[in-house]
């Protein structure tokens, strides 16, 4: 329905609640007052004689809370981005900074990081193979990285000795490759590359499976890709970080896996880690709003049995089930746009 405004006058427009709204007009020309209340699903105003609204006293925030819900429900119409993330921060929920919000040229720069670590990836599925050694990736990894002007984003970072994580079956994530570890018939990895370029980060990881796989290591690495293709369905603009965590746990748990609870993605391009943390476990609608120009990781960890874990007592990094079973991780990493959500890691 949409509502005119036709006569001359003041019109206070105010919110009841959320779902009601409770307008008073006072006409120009006559003495008598009018009063309407009606459901915020009627307002739906025609631009051409939307009238100036006036407020009593200091409502223009009122004015800002009308013009996004009407936003919401009419894509597209321009409201101020401060102004809409304030309003979600008005009703109690987590909103980005404007730190981590990126602007159109920090997205060119780290497109080109992100297509770089696509190429990584890329070379790396390329040479892949059974019996060779962990180490080899990293070799792999380390030359493609340099010679494209780029630099390896794990290599030194916190500690970490080598230019990838390469994690096989029972290891979750943060597996360090090494001379002495050979990938074997059967083994299932996971290849997590990251890249800086021209100080821009990117983030991404691949499952491979190396020639005769399990039945039921391949179920898992299935459920983990659609587990990923669901997470970023369930992504969008004005959205919350929680509508992507339930759709994977959702999924993963039907299929009797587990989700790792405190190992999670997170924000990315300006530095390696930014905010914010990225769960797979949290509810639907819990969690950071979704604004346009946040990038983030989507790379949950799927475990066959428990999602519990253990880190490696000597080196400190490589990640285990507790229980032994196999795990399986996917990364890509997004971009939140006004009409939706951009995968830059392909
Ligand atoms: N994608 C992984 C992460 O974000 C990459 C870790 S690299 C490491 O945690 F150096 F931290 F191990
Ligand atoms: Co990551």
């Amino acid at each position: 329905m949409v509502l005119y405004f036709p006569l001359q006058g003041k019109y206070y427009i105010t919110f009841l609640s959320k779902n009601v709204i409770l307008l008073l007009f006072f006409p120009t020309e006559k003495r008598s007052n009018w009063v309407y209340i009606f459901p915020t699903s009627w307002y739906d105003i025609d631009c051409e004689s939307k009238p100036q609204l006036t407020h009593l006293t200091d409502h223009n925030k009122k004015k800002e809370e009308i013009l996004s819900w009407k936003e919401t429900n009419h894509a597209g119409a321009a409201v101020p981005i401060d102004e809409k993330i304030q309003l979600h921060a008005d009703r109690g929920e987590i909103v980005p900074s404007r730190a981590i919000l990126k602007t159109p040229a920090q997205i060119e720069m780290i497109r080109k990081s992100a297509d770089l670590n696509t190429a990584v990836l890329d070379e790396v599925a390329k040479h892949i193979r059974i019996g060779m050694s962990t180490a080899e990736i990293d070799e792999i990894v380390y030359r493609f990285t340099t010679e494209h002007g780029g630099i390896p984003a794990p290599l030194n970072y916190q500690g970490f000795p080598k230019s990838v994580c390469t994690s096989l079956n029972n290891e979750i994530c943060h597996g360090i490759p090494d001379e002495n570890i050979m990938i074997q018939d059967g083994d299932i990895i996971n290849v997590d590359v990251s890249t800086i370029l021209n100080g821009y980060f990117s983030d991404a990881s691949r499952m491979f499976k190396m020639g005769n796989v399990s039945e039921r290591a391949e179920r898992l690495v299935r459920v983990t890709e659609e587990c990923v293709k669901l997470g970023l369905e369930a992504a969008k603009p004005w959205g919350h970080l929680g509508d992507i965590a339930d759709a994977i746990n959702t999924h993963a748990r039907a299929n009797g896996y587990s989700v790792v609870e405190d190992i999670g993605g997170h924000g990315v391009g300006l530095e390696f880690h930014e905010d914010p943390f990225v769960s797979y476990v949290t509810p639907k609608g819990s969690e950071m709003l979704l604004v346009p120009g946040m990038m983030f990781t989507i790379e949950p960890m799927i475990n066959e049995g428990s999602p519990d874990f253990f880190v490696d007592e000597d080196n400190d990094w490589t990640v285990y089930t507790i229980d032994d079973g196999l795990s399986a991780q996917i990364e890509y990493m997004v971009l939140v746009k006004e009409d939706g959500v951009e995968v830059l890691t392909k």
